[in-house]
């Protein structure tokens, strides 16, 4: 089983929920990639069987660099039906728009024909962090990289990019 953990980020924070969610996967026995999607080899993407994407919020969305690789994403339309899919963000305010983020990059992997995981106890959306990458941010990233680990063990046992 094979994970990539994909984040745009300049200041910091959004790395740092990525860092942590790439560590928590792997401490789950899945096997991690973690890149900025800035320098992420694109005709990788069909070998994982579980993608997560991270953004800043800009303006309510996710940055341009995340957008341009999910509309580059395109040339693999079809091929990640079933995959399993997650979102997080970071914003500087509570209601600065994390949630729309996290949608939206979610909506596209929807639309990939992939399997996303909400919670129902936190951000129920995916992990945000608010300013900082504080304890409660951290915590929620560990919460949903291990449930994101037990979904693709359930819905993708023994299967490596097929
Ligand atoms: C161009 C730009 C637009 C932003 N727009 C928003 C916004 O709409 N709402 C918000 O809460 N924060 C906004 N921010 C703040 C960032 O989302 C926030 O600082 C984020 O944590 C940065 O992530 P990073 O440290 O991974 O780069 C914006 C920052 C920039 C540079």
């Amino acid at each position: 089983m094979k994970a990539l953990v994909l984040y745009y980020s300049r200041t910091g924070v959004t790395e740092k929920m990525a860092r942590t969610i790439a560590q928590s996967l792997q401490e789950e026995g899945i096997s991690v990639d973690l890149f900025n999607v800035t320098q992420f080899p694109l005709e990788t993407l069909p070998s994982y069987d579980l993608i997560v994407v991270g953004s800043p919020t800009y303006y309510g969305t996710m940055a341009a660099e995340v957008k341009k690789f999910l509309d580059e994403s395109v040339r693999f339309h079809g091929d990640l039906e079933g995959r399993i899919g997650g979102a997080f963000a970071s914003s500087a305010n509570p209601a600065g728009g994390n949630e729309t983020t996290v949608l939206s990059i979610l909506e596209a992997l929807l639309i990939h024909g992939m399997v996303v995981k909400g919670m129902s106890e936190g951000s129920h959306y995916g992990p945000v962090a608010i300013e900082e990458f504080d304890r409660r941010a951290e915590e929620e990233c560990r919460t949903y990289a291990r449930e994101l680990a037990r979904l693709t063990k359930a819905l993708r046992p023994g299967k490596e990019g097929q």
